[in-house]
This record gives structure tokens, sequence and C-alpha cells, in this order.
């Protein structure tokens, strides 16, 4: 078959076999997320014309305001992951601790957990700006039937087995890694089906993109304000790198991995542990960074390393083409 015609669904069976098992589970789980995927696109392309916009006067668990389609997409995840019986535990942004999924009839022999970001810049939603889903997956450390417990989310994100995230933009995409390489798939919005559109992607080793919100630079270390002066200048060896922005880490991490460039959050006086969070948010584009070639960082070392030790713990974050998240940790360090 033309690769280019492959659906998700024929995606997903054709490499059963490398998702970790052959009894479907993983492959149900990578279904249920496109499925998610597809009723919470729904919901956003229609934001601006019913009054589903503006924040709901909530602050979650971690003192930012809610918008309601923060809360929208993660009701749609949950349930509709809930329902299928295809995990045993989610952990959201929204959500203050994980949620173990039991009932009555159904004995929790699911093996996997799902940390989530159910909308990833939200900020960027009443401006018509792409906005994300980020998602991590995750075999569970405590045995099969029995309940969830924190320390089947507290994984080192290098135990991942899968990850990834969709960005609902000019088109929607959902990319994703089993830890075999990076693929892309379009959304045809007409028939509700993803097309594999970037197969094997991978982040070119060098760029010209810097990335970091520069209205915080006052409160950089001095090595993050080296490195930016480094990225503005120009000379005989380089030119001024271009600066780009968009406050949705799913937009700026899908641009700087098709483009080349670097991706910065980190630390700051006003940040002390930095903004993003390490479970939901940094620990899968780690993953999908390192298995597209690229580079990720704390600023010293690989963020896949850290036992994390809360569920909303946040980390400075780095990622991007390897040789510039390389150039970068030179300036961090001794900070
Ligand atoms: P979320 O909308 O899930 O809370 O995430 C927002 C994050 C991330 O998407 C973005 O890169 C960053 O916050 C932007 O932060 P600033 O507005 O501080 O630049
Ligand atoms: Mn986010
Ligand atoms: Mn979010």
């Amino acid at each position: 078959m033309n690769l280019k015609h492959q659906t998700l669904g024929e995606f997903v069976i054709e490499n059963q076999t490398a998702f970790h098992n052959s009894t479907g589970e993983f492959s149900k789980l990578l279904n249920g997320i496109g499925l998610a995927t597809k009723l919470v696109n729904h919901e956003i392309n229609k934001a601006g014309l019913v009054d589903i916009l503006g924040g709901v006067g909530d602050i979650n668990v971690q003192g930012e305001a809610q918008q309601k389609l923060d809360l929208v997409a993660n009701d749609m995840f949950i349930d509709t992951l809930t329902k299928r019986e295809i995990v045993c535990g989610i952990a959201s942004e929204e959500e203050e601790s994980f949620i173990s999924i039991n009932s009555l009839d159904f004995q929790n022999k699911n093996k996997y957990v799902l940390l989530i970001d159910p909308l990833d810049g939200s900020s960027n939603i009443d401006v018509n700006v792409s906005v994300g889903t980020i998602f991590s997956i995750y075999r569970r450390v405590t045995p099969e039937g029995s309940p969830v417990k924190l320390e089947d989310f507290l994984q080192k994100g290098s135990e991942q087995v899968a990850a990834g995230y969709v960005i609902y933009g000019s088109s929607t995409m959902l990319v994703f890694s089993t830890g075999h390489g990076v693929n892309g798939f379009t959304l045809n919005p007409a028939i509700g089906t993803f097309y594999l559109s970037h197969p094997n992607m991978q982040q070119p080793e060098d760029g010209e993109i810097y990335t970091v919100n520069e209205g915080n630079r006052d409160f950089f270390t001095d090595g993050m304000k080296k490195y930016i002066r480094y990225c503005q200048a120009g000379n005989d060896d380089k030119s001024p790198y271009k600066a780009r922005y968009v406050g949705s880490l799913v937009a700026d991490f899908h641009r700087n991995l098709i483009k080349g460039g670097i991706y910065m959050y980190p630390c700051s006086a006003m940040d002390p542990k930095g903004k993003l969070r390490l479970l939901y948010e940094c620990n899968p584009m780690a993953f999908l960074a390192k298995q597209a070639g690229g580079g990720e960082s704390d600023g010293k070392q690989s963020v896949l390393d850290i036992k994390p030790t809360e569920l909303h713990q946040r980390v400075p974050f780095f990622t991007g083409s390897k040789n510039m998240v390389k150039k970068l940790e030179s300036f961090l360090e001794g900070e």
C-alpha cells in the first residue's frame, strides 16, 4: 500500500507486533486516543460558533484560570478511555489526583496508565491560535487487577512506552511514537479519518529558530541571557536566528520538529522551578524529540532521567535540534 494512503487504523494493525504485546490492548488504546482526539477537535472547531469560549471562573490545581474547553477536553478524554476500559488509570493536568478506573463488572486487568495535558496552550483558544493535547503512556508497576497507585504514574520518562501530541492547527495532526520512530497523521475532517502524512519524522540536527518567552528575560539566569544574545548575534559564522513563540508548547514544538530550532522554558526568578509540567508536558515531548533524533534537557541532564516526586511537578525544559540543545547546555554550565 502507498504509505500516504495508510490510515491510523491500518497503521496500528500493521504495527501491532511492534506495539509491546499482541493482545491488542495497546492498539485499542491508540485507537481510543484517536477517537477522543476527533471529539475534542470537533468541539474546538466550533468554539467560535457557540457560547463555550472564555473562563468558567474556576482555578485549577496549578492556580491557573481554567477555560471551558480545558474542561471539555479533559472530560472527553477521560470519558472515552474510561468507557472503553482500556487503561487502568489516568492522570491529568486538570485533576488534582490520579483516577483509578474500576467498575463492578470490570476486573481492571489493563496494563497501561495514561498521563495527559488535555488542552495545551489554552490561553490561545479565545484568539483562534493553535492549541494541542499531549499524552504519555506507561506500563503500570503495581500488580494487574488491583487499583492503581501513585507510583504507577511517578515513573521516569525513560520508561514511557508511548507518547504523542495532537495539534489543532490549520489542519489537525496526531503525532506519536511507540519507541520506533515518530509518525504524524493528518485528519481528513470530511470523513473523520487520520492518514499517515509524515512517516518517520526526523528533527534537523541544526536550526535557526529560537523559541522562548522573551518577556521574562530580565528574570532569567545570566547563562540564559547570554544564550539569547548568542541567538540574536549575527556575524561571519552565523546569521541571527529567527524568534518564533506561539505560547502553545505543542505548536512551538511541532514547528521546531519540522523546521529545526530550539524551544526553551527555563527557570527564572518568577518560576524558580520552571513552568512546564514534567509528567504530561516535558516527558512526552522529550520522548518524541529523542525518537526524532533531537535533543532535550532540563539544562543539566535529560528530563527523561528525572525521578518524579509529584504528579504536577514542574521542571525547566529545553528541546529541539540536537546541536542547538548542546550549545545551550554549554551556556548554562555551572549554574
Ligand atoms: P497549558 O495551557 O496546558 O496550561 O500550557 C501552557 C504552557 C505551554 O503550552 C506554553 O508553552 C507555555 O505555557 C506558555 O507560557 P507563557 O505564557 O508563560 O509563555
Ligand atoms: Mn500545557
Ligand atoms: Mn493544559
